[in-house]
């Protein structure tokens, strides 16, 4: 896809993160924006950045898990912008809780959010993409869909479901005029654990309580103490990849056409890791993550700078 000027683009969870700036940075370069979410204040956010660009814009309060509303939305958009050429299914949630302590509804509310929405976007919005020339579909999945962590099981469960998906159907549409794309990002620095269910978590080291990391110990500050969940949610915002940059990478691959997208150097650096130590990469997950930080000095200062309460 040479360019996304005159294009017309919607974005699920367009009200943050990586979503709000998949549709400023589409604004920017031309597109006209279809932006949805549950957070109708964040869209508007987005909507006022977005009008700075004069371009075409619709603000849709739309629960992804409303299966309805996603049947009638491709016909309302093609009503009101005249065609759809790029899907982006990017809203997302996490549940950091053990298996075993977590309730049912939790499992289907990530389910639905994260995995089952892709199905219903991509079954109402493919025939209306197929008919056109240079349209795309892209899924977001992450590289918990390609690894695993403990305490994690329904966010690994909808993203892995979301990538083996998408890069089937990446192969069934070979040839056709929609590009077919899967996003794996990985640490961006976004809101999504701030929002995050924390449920019970199952621990690996010596206490129950608190929040523990990707490896199962608790997490503790460096003065050795447990970090609570909210601080928790804060310092993963504020040690990512911006958003912003997360998105041109985003947008960029969709324009090469990549059919595989990672976002980040630990993304790549993990999926590369879960391939060469099949059983025990995430025993080394804390090195991997060490080492994509030294391929960016920006972000390697600001983790120091939260590590020891300093400003960035
Ligand atoms: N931030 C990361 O490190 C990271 C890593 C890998 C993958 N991802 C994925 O990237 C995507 C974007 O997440 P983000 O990091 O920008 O997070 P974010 O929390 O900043 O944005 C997610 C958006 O989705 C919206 N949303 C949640 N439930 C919804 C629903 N039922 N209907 C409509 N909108 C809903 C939220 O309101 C929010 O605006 C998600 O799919 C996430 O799983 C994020």
């Amino acid at each position: 896809m040479r360019t996304f000027k005159n294009k017309v683009a919607l974005i699920t969870g367009a009200a943050s993160g990586m979503g709000k700036y998949l549709a400023i940075n589409l604004a920017k370069e031309g597109a006209d924006v279809v932006i949805c979410d549950v957070n109708e204040d964040g869209l508007k956010e987005t909507e006022k950045i977005i009008k700075s660009y004069n371009v075409g814009s619709s603000l849709l309060v739309l629960d992804v898990r409303n299966k309805k509303e996603i049947e009638e939305l491709p016909s309302k958009i093609i009503e009101n912008h005249g065609k759809i050429d790029l899907v982006f299914n990017n809203a997302g949630v996490v549940i950091p809780a053990g298996f075993l302590n977590m309730k049912e509804e939790d499992w289907d509310w990530c389910n639905d959010i994260n995995y089952n929405s892709i199905i219903n976007f991509s079954r109402s919005f493919l025939p209306h993409l197929m008919k056109d020339e240079e349209t795309a579909l892209i899924n977001t999945s992450s590289i918990f869909g390609i690894i695993t962590t403990p305490n994690n099981t329904v966010y690994h469960a909808s993203k892995f479901a979301v990538r083996g998906f998408t890069e089937s159907l990446i192969k069934e549409m070979e040839g056709s005029n929609t590009q077919i794309h899967c996003v794996y990002p990985g640490h961006i620095g976004t809101n999504i654990a701030v929002n995050a269910k924390f449920g019970n978590q199952i621990s690996k080291g010596e206490s129950k309580d608190g929040i523990l990391g990707l490896n199962g110990e608790p997490i503790k500050d460096i003065k050795g103490e447990r970090v609570s969940e909210e601080e928790a949610g804060v310092r993963f915002r504020d040690a990512g990849m911006d958003p912003d940059k997360a998105a041109k990478i985003i947008l960029r691959g969709v324009k090469k056409n990549k059919k595989r997208i990672f976002v980040g150097i630990d993304s790549k650096l993990m999926e590369l890791s879960q391939r060469l130590l099949p059983d025990s990469y995430w025993k080394i997950m804390s090195f991997t993550l060490f080492l994509g930080l030294l391929f960016s000095p920006h972000r390697l200062k600001k983790v120091i700078n939260l590590a020891i309460n300093k400003k960035s």
